[in-house]
This record gives structure tokens, C-alpha cells and sequence, in this order.
């Protein structure tokens, strides 16, 4: 089985009885949002899938994995059309290397964060999200100036911190 169908059956799966937990929904995503370094961010996209209302810790860390695994591959073909459209040798290299470091993030690290999740090895978890922060960095870092997708990569950048941070709380 995927990964990534493993991730949507246990997402599917968030839904049930016994993982929603009888304390305030709305103050849980809050305070374990507090607890990482982009509280609106956090806030915000967690709020956006509607699983979340009635989600415990790991549901969430769940639901932020999806929500890292959409954007970066988002991003990454938003960077795969840069790259065939432009005839700049120097942007091209540059770019080339971006979807080097997203598509690392898409098919390596985030597959494995996933697996590491079903068989409760948090560690690896966390290392992996870490990962993806540093690729996405490492992207950015080439360019002087800001690029099209300067702004997406702030957003891979802090989502895939916010998801490390509460994979971190999972113990
Ligand atoms: C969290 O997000 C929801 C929905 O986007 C918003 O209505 C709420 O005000 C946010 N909470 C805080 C404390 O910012």
C-alpha cells in the first residue's frame, strides 16, 4: 500500500467515535497551536479541513502532514512550469534544483514521515518534516531576489515547522 493511501484511510478513519476526545475542539487546535512558532498559520490551515473540530493530537499531526504534503506538491509543479518556460541558463539550473529539493519532499520525506507515523517512530517523524524545512530552504537560498514563489515557499517553510512541532508533541 502507498503511503499516501495509507495517510487518506487513517484520515478517513479521524472521523470515528473513538478518536475525538470530550475537552473543547476549538480551544484544542488553539493550544496546541500555541505551542508552535506560527500560531495563524497553524490556526488557520488545521481549521481549514473540517476533521480537525473533532481530532486529538495525532489527527492533527495528521491533518498538518496532508495539509505540508498538498502545498509542496502544489508548489512543486508550480515550479516544473517555471522551469519549462524560461530560457534563462541561470534560472533554469536554479529552478531545476528547486524541484530537485520538492520533489525530495513529495516522494521521500514526506512518504516516510508518514510511515514512521503508523508505526509510532516519532523521532523519524519529526526528522523527516525537519527535512522538508531544510530542502525548502535550500531552494530558496539560491535566489538574490524574490522569485514567483517566494511566498509559497514561506508557507512550505513554516507549515513544515509547524508539523514538526506537533509531531514533537506526540512524545
Ligand atoms: C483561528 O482560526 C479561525 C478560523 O480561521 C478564526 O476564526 C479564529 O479567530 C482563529 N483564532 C485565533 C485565536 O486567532
Amino acid at each position: 500500500m502507498s503511503p499516501l493511501l495509507l495517510l487518506s484511510l487513517i484520515l478517513g478513519s479521524l472521523a470515528t467515535p473513538s478518536l475525538s476526545i470530550s475537552e473543547d475542539k476549538e480551544d484544542f487546535i488553539q493550544e496546541t497551536c500555541k505551542k508552535t512558532r506560527y500560531f495563524a498559520l497553524c490556526n488557520s490551515s488545521l481549521r481549514s479541513d473540517p476533521r480537525s473540530s473533532n481530532a486529538d493530537l495525532k489527527g492533527l499531526v495528521w491533518i498538518s502532514i496532508e495539509i505540508l504534503h498538498e502545498k509542496v506538491s502544489d508548489t512543486l509543479f508550480f515550479i516544473i512550469g517555471l522551469y519549462k518556460n524560461t530560457r534563462d541558463p541561470e534560472l533554469s539550473r536554479f529552478y531545476g534544483s528547486c524541484i530537485e529539493d520538492y520533489g525530495t519532499s513529495v516522494r521521500r520525506l514526506l512518504p516516510e514521515a508518514v510511515k514512521a507515523l503508523g508505526s509510532k517512530d516519532y523521532a523519524t517523524a519529526k526528522n523527516d518534516a525537519t527535512a522538508v524545512t531544510s530542502y525548502i530552504d535550500a531552494c530558496d537560498q539560491q535566489f538574490a531576489e524574490k522569485t514567483p514563489f517566494s511566498d509559497r515557499n514561506i508557507i512550505v517553510h513554516d507549515l513544515s515547522l509547524v508539523a514538526s512541532t506537533i509531531i514533537g508533541l506526540l512524545g
